[in-house]
């Protein structure tokens, strides 16, 4: 496994994994039903090539694979899952609260589904806070909004700031807005403060 930069050559490659992997997999995505595995969505498209030019995204590649084969929206299913994360994200004010100008944010951590369960994404999590050290960054947070991002984030000593259960997170007529297969459970915004 070679654990690269994400360079701008690789952008389209990466989005096609991401409708293979994330779009349809994110335990919020898939309550929602926003995309079918390998359907593409312009908006969260267009939100993974900002995060991606911004140049501080890693890729874990295997074997022969080439660099070149990694080479607000009108969707309410979209807007619902941006609504709880900007939303839970404003209220805490993170820029005032720990007194920083820049905080690298974990959008996205996605793993091809075959290769799930040995560690990639854990990895990818502990160099993606390396790079937040070693950029000069003073806090690290990720919108884990599954188990198994949770899991990771602990592991790397992230604390958890604010947790909001599905089971709680209601609409207008008390229902909840998403339905959440278990073991994933709530949305937990994790931060880790850097030395
Ligand atoms: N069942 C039980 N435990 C699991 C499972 C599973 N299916 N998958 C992972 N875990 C546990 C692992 O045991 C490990 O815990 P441990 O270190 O205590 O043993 C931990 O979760 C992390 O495992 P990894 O192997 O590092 O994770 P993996 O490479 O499988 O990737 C990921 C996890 C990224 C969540 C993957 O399942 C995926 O792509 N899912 C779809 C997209 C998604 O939900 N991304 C996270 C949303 S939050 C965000 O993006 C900021």
């Amino acid at each position: 496994v070679r654990y690269v930069r994400i360079t701008s050559e690789m952008s389209e490659a990466v989005l096609q994994h991401l409708r293979d992997s994330f779009f349809a997999d994110e335990p919020l995505n898939k309550a929602v039903s926003l995309c079918e595995r390998g359907q593409s969505h312009a908006a969260l498209e267009r939100l993974c090539a900002a995060t991606m030019a911004d140049g501080l995204s890693l890729a874990a590649m295997e074997g022969d694979t080439s660099t070149e084969k990694i080479q607000q929206s009108s969707d309410e299913k979209y807007n619902k899952i941006f609504t709880i994360l900007y939303t839970v994200s404003r209220d805490l004010d993170l820029f005032n609260t720990y007194q920083v100008d820049r905080i690298l944010e974990c959008r996205i951590i996605s793993v091809s589904e075959e290769a799930r369960g040995r560690g990639l994404a854990k990895e990818l999590m502990k160099r993606s806070v390396d790079l937040a050290k070693e950029k000069g960054f003073k806090l690290f947070k990720v919108d884990a909004t599954g188990a198994f991002s949770q899991r990771i984030c602990r592991s790397l000593g992230l604390e958890e700031l604010r947790k909001v259960r599905y089971s709680e997170y209601l609409d207008d007529a008390g229902e909840p807005v998403f339905q959440v297969p278990p073991p994933h459970d709530a949305l937990c915004v994790m931060v880790l403060k850097i030395p």
